[in-house]
């Protein structure tokens, strides 16, 4: 059993016996690998005597689950309405202008995913977007160019620290 195979064995022994596991399975996997692997829907349908339909279509109908490795880090935009009301749209458009790719999509260069959200609980600090689970608020359209820039540079030198300085802007102003 290789190394993925093992986590995701895990992930269904912690969580098979709870209520409603398939989630709790799922999110398990995720939190480990990064996303959902194709060879994770037999293993957990068998184990929880569902169908590998029913596995799909539940990682598919959540957003928050991916089937595909994510890049280096994951930049969550939020599009809701206070965020909207507060310019997120532009920053949207800017963000998949810049990057040329589509929501749900890495950056060629792998260093970055972006993926739309709806609400990240920072409204009164909006627009907000979310760097590898740090939040960052009242963003602008150079702070979200240093985040993107940070994360694509962070392999020359003091890219890495650059990254950091970013999630540490956690401060949510
Ligand atoms: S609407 Fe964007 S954080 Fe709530």
């Amino acid at each position: 059993m290789d190394g993925s195979a093992r986590i995701i064995e895990d992930a269904i022994a912690r969580n098979r016996t709870l209520p409603g596991a398939l989630l709790p399975v799922l999110h398990a996997i995720q939190d480990a690998l990064g996303f959902i692997p194709p060879d994770a829907v037999p293993r957990v349908a068998h184990a929880l005597n569902l169908s590998q339909a029913e596995v799909h279509g539940v990682i598919t109908f959540y957003h928050d689950f991916r089937s595909s490795p994510p890049g280096r880090h994951v930049l969550k935009l939020c599009r809701a309405e206070a965020c909207q009301a507060m310019g997120s749209e532009a920053l949207a458009a800017r963000l998949t202008q810049r990057l040329g790719i589509d929501w749900r999509q890495t950056s060629p260069d792998g260093a970055l995913t972006i993926e739309p959200v709806y609400c990240l609980g920072n409204c009164a600090l909006s627009p907000a977007v979310m760097l590898d689970g740090k939040l960052r608020g009242r963003v602008t359209a150079d702070v979200l160019d240093g985040i993107v820039d940070a994360c694509r540079g962070e392999r020359n030198a003091g890219g890495q620290r650059a990254v950091q300085d970013h999630r540490d802007g956690e401060d949510r102003s």
